[in-house]
């Protein structure tokens, strides 16, 4: 009987250099590198038609490169110079897909005996890594309910339960939990991670949701239109986002444009500001990135910065508070107290949280 590839002790790592891809005029990735350690988990972040699923795709085997290379531990699976291509199968990867993709008409256990049926593995083998697998992905008992009768969430799971059943060194997810409500996919995406850690597996994990990004992922990779804007661990993003459109695309709070005059920082209406020195880091004008964990409510003559509250919602802890710095930008901040439609709210400024990003001379 052949024996079940294990994964532990042999985590493979898998990277990606100078990926291209073109459709027709179109460049989707535009020299994409990256490297996921073995046994780490990356998020890939983006918006909608950044090009996660067509990486994912070429990391796969289920499209070729027009340009770079990809290495699956020390394989190469594909080299658009070279010619190297290793097909799907050949490349012992699990994938989990944003639809489930389960075969209606065979049971969950059928489902999840697939992968291992396709490689030649004895019934008896093949029913204890099942049940294995259902019990790792909290589905113990259901191997003979059609998927149909399951909720969306399970049946999640099962598509899980078959990406792992044969211990793939490598799993890629294409937006796994995006058809299910925001409780489950908090819950489910916590469960995905601690399995990831426990089998040790090198995982690709594609999501537009930042929240979903930073509670998976050893590291984010951050993909605007086929370019790695930046790519951390989670907190490193937060703190230290690289650009302004890091920093305005996770939405971390909020951003200004400013001149500096004589070591003075002037913004739009607001009063002349003496940031610590050093902040500014010369006399160009720029881009004044603000956290909200730099920014603290205070009486309209106490602040550093002048607000006005244009929304309050209740949010069970307290409020929150959409504030209008200048025109057109807002910044949502926690309050414990109600804050009245149209009242001015003054701000103060923790500078070492604060980023001065000046402009870039071309
Ligand atoms: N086979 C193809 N032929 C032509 N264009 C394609 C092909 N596959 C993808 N594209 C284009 O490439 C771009 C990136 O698509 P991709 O599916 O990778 O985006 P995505 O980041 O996964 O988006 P979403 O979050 O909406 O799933 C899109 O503009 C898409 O239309
Ligand atoms: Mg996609």
């Amino acid at each position: 009987m052949p024996a079940i590839d294990d994964v532990s002790g042999r985590a493979t790592p898998v990277l990606m250099q100078g990926i291209c891809q073109t459709f027709g005029q179109t460049q989707v990735l535009k020299s994409l590198s990256l490297e996921v350690s073995a046994g780490e988990t990356v998020a890939l972040l983006g918006p909608s038609g950044c090009g996660k699923t067509t990486l994912l795709r070429l990391v796969a085997g289920l499209a070729r490169p027009t340009g770079g290379r990809i290495l699956i531990g020390n394989t190469t699976v594909v080299d658009a110079e070279g010619g190297a291509f290793v097909p799907p199968e050949g490349r012992k990867i699990g994938m989990v897909f944003q639809d489930y993709a389960l075969w209606p008409h065979m049971s969950v256990a059928r489902n999840v005996a697939f992968p291992l049926e396709m490689r030649g593995i004895g019934k008896s083998e093949r029913e204890s890594r099942v049940v294995e697998a259902l019990e790792l992905v909290g589905l113990a008992g259901l191997g003979d309910r059609a998927p149909g009768t399951l909720s969306g969430g399970q049946q999640q799971r099962v598509a899980l339960a078959r990406a792992i059943v044969a211990r793939p060194p490598v799993i890629l997810f294409d937006e796994p939990l995006s058809n299910l409500d925001r409780e489950l996919r908090e819950s489910l995406v916590v469960d995905i991670a601690a399995l990831l850690r426990r089998l040790g597996m090198t995982a690709l994990y594609v999501t537009h949701d930042h929240g979903e990004a930073f509670a998976i992922a050893d590291r984010v990779a951050i993909l605007r239109q086929g370019d790695l804007l930046q790519v951390a661990a989670p907190e490193d993003l937060v703190s230290r986002p690289a650009t302004v459109d890091v920093a305005s695309f996770l939405k971390l709070g909020v951003i200004l444009d400013g001149q500096v005059e004589d070591g003075a920082l002037v913004l739009g209406s607001q009063r002349r500001l003496r940031p610590p020195q050093g902040f500014l880091n010369g006399d160009r004008s720029g881009q004044l990135f603000l956290p909200r964990s730099a920014l603290t409510a205070a009486a309209p003559q106490d602040g550093v910065l002048a607000a006005v509250a244009r929304h309050s919602a209740f949010r069970g802890d307290g409020y929150s508070v959409q504030l209008e710095l200048e025109e057109g930008s807002f910044l949502d901040l926690h309050s414990p107290q109600r804050v009245a439609q149209g009242e001015q709210v003054g701000l103060s400024v923790a500078w070492d949280r604060a980023r001065w990003f000046p402009q870039v001379l071309l």
